[in-house]
């Protein structure tokens, strides 16, 4: 059991011999490490119920802690009624020794295990990735890996957009550029290899969505394209599994430099097959109504404070949009996968849209209110004029471009910080990678997630300060210690009570991953996991200068210091690798 469980545990049954409820126990880390390691703040809370004052009820339950527990070095009524405690030593060193032998550093598995589906926002397929696609990738993983780690059974599914209407009017260009191209007249045979690349795609679907908003026989020209796709038109079809492939294959790299891995490789498209009968289904069940020609599935309420769209079923056309591949989506995820969690993570300006689509899979049956729905919504990353990055001519960043950008950033970083010049030329690289990709990450996963952020190379790509090569840079050189250790024969040995404010420092520090985990699981909340790797390394980085492992004469000492620089070493990486950060062997 971690130490904070066992104290609240302990805290609890001090509340509840005095007749209160002992979840009143809930220690925390305290506020003010000055006065003491943690804190209980149940007897505010529960004064109320039992109409007597929080400092009274604080003071019975500190003389029942003082009474009763030999793990407690200190019990103190502060305040209005905080109840501050710090451990003994030994009790320090018992829980670091336990946390050292176990695999899981202490973190416990979730009970019961749930099939968590992640869903990384839905790309388009008509055109590479870009910025945009940056944030839902990186916190993706991040969550993913967290609740792997949790003991959850985790899918991961990109979702592409492949089916809606963003489908239509990339061909719409491509039809008005090349109209000779065998996809637009004859009835095929249609060619394997297409002539359209995807810096076509890239550079025609903007444009052919601008022209949309203004364009209506544009507009009307794309929306009968996207109805005659998903009818069948062959030449169409031909066409959208070319664009579908090229975009796909970079994608896929994308994804791959990014260390990002998937269990399925849906989109939209793979569940055409089940839209008309889910809509013919609905429309059974009484729920979807015509309006103005198309088919929607009202979602208002009584009560409700503002003005909500309905889900379109089905367009005046006859087309599907996005609203009726995800209900579809969710239906094959709830029924034929079982999943009992499904995370959205998308942008937050996509919040009505899930907003609608949780409240129709409700009232179709499709979700049960015991299967959980969530928008994991995030901000933006703007750049220095605080809008949406772009690049200096305006437009959108590709992600490939980005990570280009910033791996050279690293590799200058590296040059000037002399930090692996003399290693072979393709490792080198490797570690520019490495530490590139760990800037981005990092820099994206310290903000809370719901806030904006400014994309900042400089910062990100810094060896000092909150950044991801920071903490790999910190990682690398508890591994040359070790190394060392090892080359000069030094044992490690089991944990000492601590000594030294710095060594108790750490072994506290090295306690807190499991509430941790489970605070930023339970919030869906990487930055939680961020900020303890930085504060983690930095309390290393304090123990280690007055600790010097390798000097240290008394062989006890020397070996107890080598077991927190190797449970250290795992915990961090640990934690990094939740966040989808390497390590270098070296650097
Ligand atoms: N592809 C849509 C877009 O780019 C977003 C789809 C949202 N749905 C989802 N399941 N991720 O706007």
């Amino acid at each position: 059991m971690s130490l904070l469980s066992e104290l609240s545990e302990l805290v609890g049954r001090a509340f509840g011999d005095i007749g209160l409820d002992p979840s009143l126990g809930q220690v925390q880390v305290s506020d003010r490490p000055e006065l003491a390691q943690f804190q209980c703040n149940g007897a505010l809370a529960g004064a109320k119920s039992a109409g007597r004052p929080p400092r009274e009820l604080a003071e019975e339950v500190a003389a029942k802690l003082r009474a009763e527990s030999s793990m407690l070095e200190k019990v103190e009524v502060a305040g209005p009624g905080f109840i501050n405690l710090s451990v003994t030593d030994a009790t320090l060193a018992s829980f670091v020794n336990a946390t050292a032998d176990d695999p899981r550093l202490g973190v416990r598995r979730a009970e019961p295990a749930q099939v968590v589906l992640v869903d990384y926002a839905g790309p388009n397929v008509a055109k590479a990735m870009h910025v945009g696609h940056i944030r839902a990738t990186i916190i993706g993983d991040s969550l993913a890996r967290l609740f792997r780690f949790l003991g959850h059974l985790v899918i991961r599914d990109p979702h592409f957009g492949d089916w809606g209407l963003q489908m239509g009017q990339v061909i719409a260009a491509i039809e008005e550029r090349w109209p000779d191209l065998p996809y637009f007249h004859s009835d095929g045979p249609y060619p394997d290899e297409s002539p359209v690349t995807l810096a076509d795609l890239q550079e025609l679907y903007p444009i052919s969505a601008a022209r949309t908003e203004t364009d209506e026989a544009w507009a009307d020209r794309a929306r009968q394209i996207t109805v005659d796709l998903q009818q069948g038109h062959p030449g169409y079809r031909a066409l959208w599994r070319h664009m579908k492939a090229v975009s796909e294959e970079s994608q896929r790299r994308d994804f791959a430099d990014l260390g990002v891995e998937f269990d399925l490789w849906y989109g939209e498209s793979d569940v055409a097959d089940h839209l008309g009968p889910l809509v013919d289904r609905l429309r059974r069940k009484g729920l979807a109504t015509e309006s103005d020609g198309a088919l929607i599935l009202p979602v208002v309420e009584e009560g409700d404070n503002r003005e909500l769209p309905p889900l379109i079923l089905e367009t005046s056309k006859g087309a599907y949009l996005y609203g009726t591949t995800d209900l579809a989506t969710l239906d094959h995820r709830v029924h034929d996968l079982g999943v009992n969690v499904a995370l959205y993570v998308v942008d937050a300006r996509q919040s009505d849209h899930f907003y609608v689509l949780f409240r129709a899979a409700r009232k179709a049956g499709i979700a049960p209110e015991e299967v959980v729905l969530e928008h994991i919504r995030f901000g933006t990353m703007n750049g220095p004029d605080g809008k949406p990055f772009k690049t200096r001519e305006g437009g959108v960043v590709a992600l490939a471009d980005l990570i280009e950008m910033i791996t050279e950033k690293a590799r200058q970083r590296l040059q000037e910080a002399d930090i692996a010049q003399a290693y072979p030329a393709a490792e080198r690289e490797e570690i520019a990678r490495q530490v590139g990709v760990a800037a981005l990450k990092f820099g994206d996963l310290i903000n809370n997630r719901t806030s904006d952020y400014l994309f900042d190379l400089d910062r990100f790509s810094s060896f000092e300060g909150k950044t991801g090569p920071y903490l790999q840079y910190g990682v690398v050189r508890i591994q040359s210690i070790e190394r060392r250790a090892t080359e000069m024969g030094l044992q490690a040995g089991p944990v000492q009570p601590p000594g030294l404010d710095v060594e108790r420092n750490l072994m506290l520090a090295l306690l807190r991953l499991p509430e941790v985990a489970e605070r930023a699981a339970e919030l869906r909340a990487p930055n939680h996991l961020a900020e303890y790797a930085f504060e983690l390394t930095a309390t290393w980085n304090r123990f280690y200068e007055t600790c010097r492992i390798i000097d240290e004469s008394d062989p006890a000492r020397r070996g107890s210091w080598i077991t927190l620089a190797g449970l250290t070493r795992r915990v961090l990486v640990t934690v990094l690798e939740l966040l989808g950060i390497e390590v270098p062997e070296r650097m």
